[in-house]
């Protein structure tokens, strides 16, 4: 009889055990793929997890980004529905989910922004100041702290896929 077996994704939450968990998968000899998403996660997300899976171990950030929401824009009621993602990437043998605290990615005093200039300011950046900035700089946060081999985007917000793109 063959059995599939699916269990919940290890998830950690401080930067420091994403970075023991990262040491530990370089030690084993891993690559290693990243997915960075806010959560809510549906087919667009799978798809990116699934592309990540050409590597040996994927990481799937999910973390809901208050530097990228404007002063009117609703980061409150933003979906947060993390077991029912975990459930959703099981399945996929996704090796570790990072979900960290507003304060463990923005700690007190947090000084440090990345500015993306040209392709963050015409269309969505006239309406939405400093939002691709927020992008930028949670993005930039996360590819320090997991420095994957391959990072995976989706292309639903043509201009943010760009700000990704642009890091010369
Ligand atoms: O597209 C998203 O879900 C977010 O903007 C991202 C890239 C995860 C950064 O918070």
């Amino acid at each position: 009889m063959t059995s599939t077996s699916t269990s919940l994704p290890k998830v950690v939450s401080s930067p420091a055990e994403l970075r023991a968990e990262v040491g530990a998968l370089r030690r084993a000899g891993r690559t290693i793929g990243l997915v960075p998403t806010m959560g809510a996660l549906h087919a667009g997300h799978l798809s990116l997890v699934d592309a990540a899976a050409e590597c040996d171990a994927t990481i799937v950030t999910i973390f809901v980004n208050p530097t990228q929401f404007g002063p009117s824009e609703d980061f409150g009621r933003y979906p947060r529905t993390l077991e029912r993602d975990l459930d959703l990437l099981a399945p996929r043998g996704v090796a570790l989910v990072f979900a960290p605290s507003v304060e463990a990615m923005y700690p007190a005093g947090h000084a440090t922004r990345v500015e993306v200039d040209r392709v963050s300011v015409e269309w969505e950046g006239r309406c939405r100041p400093g939002h691709f900035s927020g992008v930028a700089t949670v993005v930039l946060k996360l590819l320090q702290l997991a420095t994957p081999d391959v990072a995976c985007f989706g292309q639903k917000d043509f201009q943010q896929y760009l700000v990704h793109k642009r890091w010369a």
